[in-house]
């Protein structure tokens, strides 16, 4: 293997250049050769300064994150890290000035490092950042610490909180960088050092003084930005361990927070929390990586799009392609349905510039990339059309054979829909190997998520265009198989069984709601869909009907096609599983009416209800999801659990701290889900039947995760 740092002496300087790719992340390895490096260069007579800088795209984003997996229990991360802060004291205590080159990002421990050193200068694109939080973590090896005293503890505090990158010149400006270099990093940088070696200056940022008045004030920004989490982190450890770390140090100084942070560190990183964050991380990255679409597949450039229907889902994907800069045609049957449709979209814009997120320019500018049209005109220019008609077979089919003639060959025809087979689409078009789903998630302008469809022909090319089209329109794209309702909306059916049903047994609505968004949920199951609109799912049932199937195994609640025939369609009808101040309202009161169906739909299937606990509502739903996510597993419909979990998190926003449903099973652990669907089984009937693969891994002694590619 080749040394991860390269030793060099350059115009009277050592340069040491971290080569550890694609972002050098510290690895054992590398500390140990930044390490020794330093050391060599205050050794070697021929250098007067020294120089970090990163090879390839970036200085270094941050420690190894899989490195943190081997620390299983706190005493293991904190004997560890003691090695790490002892580390980055020797760097510090250089007798020769010390300067970090940042280049790209400096990020968690690569920001450490950078901090480490007596000065840091920088390219003007480079960031600077702590995002350990979002890893269930807290910058290990002096972050909190060394932060505050450069950037003050208020920024520290925001920038260890929220994890978001800072640039450069705001940097700076807080004193994180020294100098922006304008032209060649290196030499800006060896210059730097040489300028510092003349004058015989280095500085060590732990030995920095925080005034009284800054420590008062510092103590007053931790109460503040608690008070904030409080809101914000609720179920969260790892920011408010952060303002620990970072108040023991205004409180104790450097040496007693570095212990602290120590201390915190290490019963993060071993914390659910910062497993479950971590797998994400990894999870998010990997389910860009298709098996059978090799990394080098080519794509097509979408440089002009359009969609069909301009109602909800039409009007938001519109959106996405006018926020990229892609010019959209939007088509509707007709001049009303059009031009509701595009009011939606303006007050859409409206809301965000009222916010103060675009300016009446952005407005006008993005407005003017979606053209409204009632006729095909135009549609033989673009490079996609995203079909988002009314949830019906043989509406979607005949659209998809308008688009196979009004569209160039090479063209890819997307479908939104949310449930229907993509194979007959694609066969209505006459080129099924261009045609795939693009299903979003409503609002389909927020949401991150967009689930790729995979029909039997559709060809490689296609995929790959739509993963990189999902970042371009910044989405997550999973690519998920064909059957009834894909990953999200398949395994869904299952958790929306059991709120049904947990209400028939004598559970409420909002205590169902308020379960789930106490579990982590943004909202509950009846929110939902007093969102979504209650004639969608009823409508997808009564198709179900038609061809003789259900969504879901089991008993199917009446109540949901009670509330459709009474016109109660939700939020936009002002009455759906809640009654709404008037229709588009979403100041909500729970409704009477909902008990009396209950008990009616009890008395029918011969139940008594009876008071139910959250934690059974907790475990029914999540025992539902990952019993029917291992069926869509060993079915192929998902690629690997870490992509249903993919799924969750953006789609429904499942709280990220479980890690998606997949990784909260094996929290629990797989005998314990597989024992609960039994005592279900037992409980309620066969419809409760364990996935062969859930039986298997628990049979095999493994988790989900042991299933990945
Ligand atoms: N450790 C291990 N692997 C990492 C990594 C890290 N810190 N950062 C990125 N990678 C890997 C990714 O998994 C990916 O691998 P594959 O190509 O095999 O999928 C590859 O590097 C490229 O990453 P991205 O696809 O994310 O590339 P990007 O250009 O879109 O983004 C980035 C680059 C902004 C640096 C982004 O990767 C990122 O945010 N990385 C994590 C930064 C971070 O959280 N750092 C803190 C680590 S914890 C720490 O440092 C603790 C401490 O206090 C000591």
């Amino acid at each position: 293997m080749s040394d991860p740092v390269r030793y060099e002496i350059k115009d009277g300087v050592a340069v040491l250049t971290i080569d550890n790719p694609p972002v050098n992340a510290l690895s054992p390895a590398v500390w140990d050769a930044i390490d020794k490096g330093v050391q060599r260069a205050v050794a070697d007579p021929a250098a007067d300064a020294i120089v970090l800088i990163g090879s390839g795209g970036t200085f270094i984003a941050g420690a190894d994150i899989k490195v943190f997996d081997v620390l299983k229990t706190p005493q293991d991360s904190m004997s560890r890290s003691a090695g790490t802060h002892a580390l980055l004291r020797r760097m510090e205590d250089s007798t020769k000035p010390l300067v970090a080159a940042i280049h790209g990002n400096a990020l968690g421990g690569g920001m450490e490092v950078a901090m480490s050193c007596h000065y840091r200068v920088a390219t003007k694109d480079a960031k600077v950042g702590q995002p350990e939080v979002l890893l269930g973590i807290i910058p290990g090896a002096g972050g909190t610490q060394r932060l505050p005293r450069l950037a003050g503890a208020e920024l520290a505090l925001t920038m260890c909180t929220d994890g978001k990158p800072v640039a450069a010149p705001k940097a700076k400006a807080a004193g994180m960088i020294d100098e922006i270099v304008d032209g060649d990093l290196l030499s800006g940088a060896i210059a730097f050092g040489k300028k510092k070696a003349a004058a015989h200056e280095t500085r060590k940022v732990r030995e920095i003084a925080i005034s009284a008045d800054a420590v008062a004030k510092g103590l007053e920004a931790c109460a503040k930005i608690r008070a904030s989490l409080d809101k914000t982190a609720r179920g969260l450890k790892a920011p408010f361990a952060v303002v620990d770390a970072v108040e023991a140090g205004l409180k104790d100084g450097f040496d007693k927070g570095s212990i602290r942070e120590r201390e915190l560190f290490s019963q993060c990183v071993v914390s659910t929390e910062s497993k479950a964050l971590r797998h994400l991380f990894f999870a998010e990255r990997e389910v860009a990586k298709v098996p059978d679409v090799p990394k080098d597949t080519p794509t097509k450039a979408i440089k002009r799009a359009a969609v069909v229907g301009a109602g909800t889902m039409g009007g938001g994907i519109a959106m996405n392609y006018a926020n990229a800069g892609i010019p959209v045609l939007l088509k509707e049957v007709d001049k009303a349905a059009l031009d509701r449709g595009i009011a939606t979209i303006r007050k859409n814009y409206e809301v965000t510039m009222s916010k103060g997120k675009m300016t009446a320019e952005q407005v006008e500018k993005t407005m003017a990339l979606i053209t409204p049209t009632t006729t095909y005109d135009g549609f033989d220019r673009v490079d996609i059309v995203t079909e988002a008609v009314f949830e019906n077979m043989d509406l979607k089919k005949a659209t998809f054979a308008e688009l196979g003639t009004m569209t160039r060959p090479d063209c890819i025809l997307a479908s939104n829909s949310s449930t229907l087979d993509i194979d007959q689409f694609a066969q209505a078009s006459g080129r099924p190997a261009q045609v795939c789903g693009h299903h979003y998630f409503s609002p389909a302008n927020v949401m991150k998520l967009l689930e790729i469809v995979r029909g039997k022909e559709t060809s490689p090319e296609v995929i790959a265009t739509s993963l990189r089209l999902a970042k371009t329109l910044g989405k997550v794209g999973v690519v998920v198989g064909n059957c009834f309702g894909f990953v999200a909306n398949r395994m869904l059916a299952y958790y929306m069984r059991e709120a049904y049903l947990l209400l028939e047994e004598g559970a409420s609505v909002q205590q169902i709601d308020n379960v789930l968004t106490d579990f982590g949920l943004p909202v509950g199951p009846y929110g939902m869909q007093d969102i979504a609109g209650i004639d969608v799912g009823a409508r997808i049932r009564q198709y179900l009907k038609s061809i003789g199937k259900s969504r879901a195994e089991g008993p199917q609640s009446e109540i949901p096609d009670r509330l459709f025939d009474m016109g109660r369609y939700g939020q936009k009808t002002g009455a759906g599983w809640y009654t709404y101040d008037a229709p588009g309202s979403r100041n909500r009161t729970p409704d009477p009416l909902i008990e009396q169906l209950a008990e009616e739909a009890a008395k029918k299937r011969g139940i008594v209800r009876k008071p139910i606990a959250n934690e059974e509502i907790v475990a029914r739903i999540t025992t539902a999801l990952a019993n029917e996510g291992a069926r869509v597993l060993d079915e192929g419909f998902a690629t690997r659990a870490g992509d249903i979990d993919v799924v969750y998190v953006y789609g429904f926003g499942f709280p990220r701290r479980t890690g998606g449903p997949m990784f909260y099973a094996d929290t629990i652990g797989l005998p314990a889900v597989l024992a609960r669907v039994n005592e279900y089984r037992a409980r309620f009937g066969d419809y409760w039947q364990p996935a062969p693969l859930l039986e298997r891994l628990v049979a095999e002694g493994r988790g989900f995760y042991s299933t990945r590619s």
